[in-house]
């Protein structure tokens, strides 16, 4: 899965990137500007403070006198009063933009998720995604927000205290600022290693995790395969390296702030060193002297924050990289500019222009290979009329799900094509044919929220009405109706108190209330209980009645009522026909027929 692992970021600033980040922020900009100036303000204060102390001691406390003393404190106080009005103004403006980058990033991801296709999904790891839209997407949020508080206020105060100590005292000035420079190739240094040192300790962390992962969930495959030497000696391996990396973190960091704070203080020594003779020598003020030192304890702060913020630009760059690369991908599968002008997209559909689905379907020379896999079907040709109830059945592996995700689009051909009604699919919208399709999976999948909620989910428009209508019609309304609260019982994260055929009769509910004209069944009776597959069984004849359906299933009792039953074996079909007319052959189906019958009624015996 390499691509997929948490890349080495460049070590240079790439503005093309953040200039396209940028452009996700249009809403912020104001908000951005605005906080800008605050931390200008603020700094602008925190400049204040020390030539309010030198005035109190020159004017005050070496004269000792009090004149003019209450006007002092006065403005002393309005300013402390501003600077707190400022503090809660940028906490509020960085706050709202942090989450503001964030939602709106999220919205987009979340969107273009639900735009790209089959394909990307095969060759993207969940784990990956999930990554690119909440921890790199909190990590732009922060850096951008956060970064630009703690940069446009360093950079001011910087800026200020340096202008400030050369008025003070210009000599004096170039004497202390002298330990700058070194600082701050020391700061970049730094930060820069800490960076590493901790990112490789989530790389690891993230190993040890997914570890531990399959050390749980495949313990028992461990066993019976007498793993479990090997795999404690990995995890051991990985907990050493863990050690080493966070002992190298902690030390780079705890090395950081000394050598700043040496440095800081070597400043200050100077200052005081020659500042000192200064005043001796009758040419420097008390009040001068003591603001120059608060001044160049004050000088070092900002560098280290500047030195962080670069720092933690460039591991947000990769995150900036990454988040993009989510959010500007182009689905595979997609209208083309035309089709959307005619039919609209997913979101905006235009559904005045769709013209109706009767349901004729037709595979013609259809060759596909999934991406990066062998040749799953070659030349295959299907002509099925509107209404008809197709069985597929034959071994996994053979090419089933792949004939039927084609007709839903969920793939396109790799060459020839797919008709429905006489015309090529890609000449009309994928949202039109999506709702006009009913698909039912082996694992119904349903959504948090109420059972109303998720029968909804199926369709526009749908009411309460239509709602109880097809869950009676596929027997769940029975059972929904014995519930505690009926139709708004939660069915919770994947379905909760459920039992899997209760969730089967619900995503079937779900799967034809919009009255799809095609309907797919793909292995959705092989796990579940007898009982519920009775009522499933029932089910499925009425929801067929007059729609093209394609009914993938190893129970050949849900098969034997079809209008044609394909034998697929290697992506070609070997036999087809009526059950009848096939049992009657004694081909394939034949000797799956009487080999499952035995199977069911020894069953049905023990
Ligand atoms: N998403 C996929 N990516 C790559 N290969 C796939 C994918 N899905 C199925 N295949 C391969 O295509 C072939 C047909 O699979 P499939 O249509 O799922 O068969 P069936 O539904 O009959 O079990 C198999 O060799 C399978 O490994
Ligand atoms: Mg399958």
């Amino acid at each position: 899965m390499t691509g997929f692992e948490e890349q080495d970021y460049s070590s240079k600033l790439d503005l093309s990137i953040w200039k396209r980040i940028f452009k996700y922020m249009r809403n912020y900009k104001k908000y951005l500007i605005i906080l800008g100036f605050v931390m200008v303000s603020v700094a602008g204060i925190d400049l204040i403070f020390p030539l309010m102390t030198r005035r109190a001691i020159d004017n005050f406390v070496v004269p000792g006198n009090v004149n003019g003393l209450g006007r002092f404190t006065i403005v002393y106080v309005l300013l402390i009063l501003f600077q707190v009005v400022n503090v809660g103004l940028f906490i509020a403006l960085a706050g709202k933009i942090e989450m503001g980058i964030q939602y709106d990033i999220r919205k987009l991801g979340f969107k273009k998720l639900q735009e790209l296709s089959f394909t990307y999904y095969d060759k993207t790891p969940i784990g990956w995604i999930m990554a690119r839209m909440t921890s790199d997407v909190r990590r732009l949020g922060e850096t951008i927000s956060w970064g630009l508080v703690d940069s446009a206020w360093g950079l001011t105060f910087m800026f200020g205290v340096a202008v400030v100590l050369l008025v003070l005292n210009f000599k004096l000035a170039l004497i202390t600022l002298s330990v700058v420079p070194i600082l701050a190739i020391l700061s970049m240094y730094f930060q820069k290693k800490i960076l590493k040192a901790y990112r490789d300790v989530r790389k690891i962390n993230s190993k040890i995790t997914g570890s531990f992962n399959e050390g749980i969930s495949g313990a028992q495959t461990t066993k019976t395969l007498v793993r479990e030497e090997e795999n404690l000696k990995e995890f051991t391996d990985l907990t050493g390296s863990m050690r080493y990396v966070s002992i190298r973190a902690a030390i780079f960091s705890a090395l950081f702030l000394p050598i700043v704070l040496t440095l800081g203080s070597l400043g200050t020594g100077l200052a005081l060193w020659f500042g000192g003779n200064g005043v001796l020598t009758e040419n420097i003020s008390y009040g001068t002297l003591v603001a120059f030192l608060s001044y160049t304890t004050l000088f070092f702060e900002p560098v280290r924050e500047i030195a962080r913020v670069f720092a933690e630009l460039q591991a947000a760059q990769a995150s900036a990289e990454r988040v993009i690369s989510l959010v500007e991908m182009e689905p595979d599968i997609k209208d083309n500019e035309g089709i959307r002008r005619e039919y609209g997209d997913i979101l905006n559909p235009k559904e005045d222009n769709w013209e109706d689905l009767k349901g004729d379907i037709e595979y013609k020379n259809v060759v596909f290979k999934y991406e990066n896999g062998e040749k799953v079907l070659e030349k295959f040709n299907l002509k099925i009329k509107s209404g008809e109830t197709i069985a597929l059945v034959g071994e996994t592996g053979s090419g089933k799900s792949t004939i039927v995700n084609l007709v839903c689009r969920f793939y396109e051909p790799s060459e020839g094509e797919i008709l429905i009604d006489g015309i090529d699919y890609r000449k009309r919208s994928l949202s039109w044919l999506h709702s006009n399709i009913g698909y039912v999976l082996q694992s119904p999948h349903l959504f948090s929220g109420t059972i109303m909620e998720n029968i909804k989910y199926g369709g526009n428009n749908i009411t309460e009405m239509d709602v109880i209508r097809v869950s009676k019609l596929v027997n769940a309304h029975e059972f929904i109706t014995k519930l505690d609260k009926g139709y708004d019982t939660q069915v919770g994260e994947g379905g909760g108190k459920l039992s899997t055929g209760q969730k089967q009769l619900i995503s079937f509910a779900r799967a034809i209330v919009s009255n799809p004209r095609i309907f797919v069944l793909d292995e959705a009776t092989s796990s579940i209980d007898t009982e519920t597959e009775k009522k499933i069984q029932d089910a499925i004849e009425k929801v067929l009645q007059d729609r093209t359906s394609f009914i993938i299933a190893h129970r050949l009792s849900t098969i034997v009522n079809s209008d044609r039953i394909l034998v697929i074996k290697k992506g070609k079909i070997i036999e087809e026909g009526t059950h009848k007319q096939l049992i009657k052959n004694k081909g394939y189906y034949y000797d799956l027929y009487t080999n499952q019958f035995k199977e069911e009624e020894i069953n049905s015996i023990s």
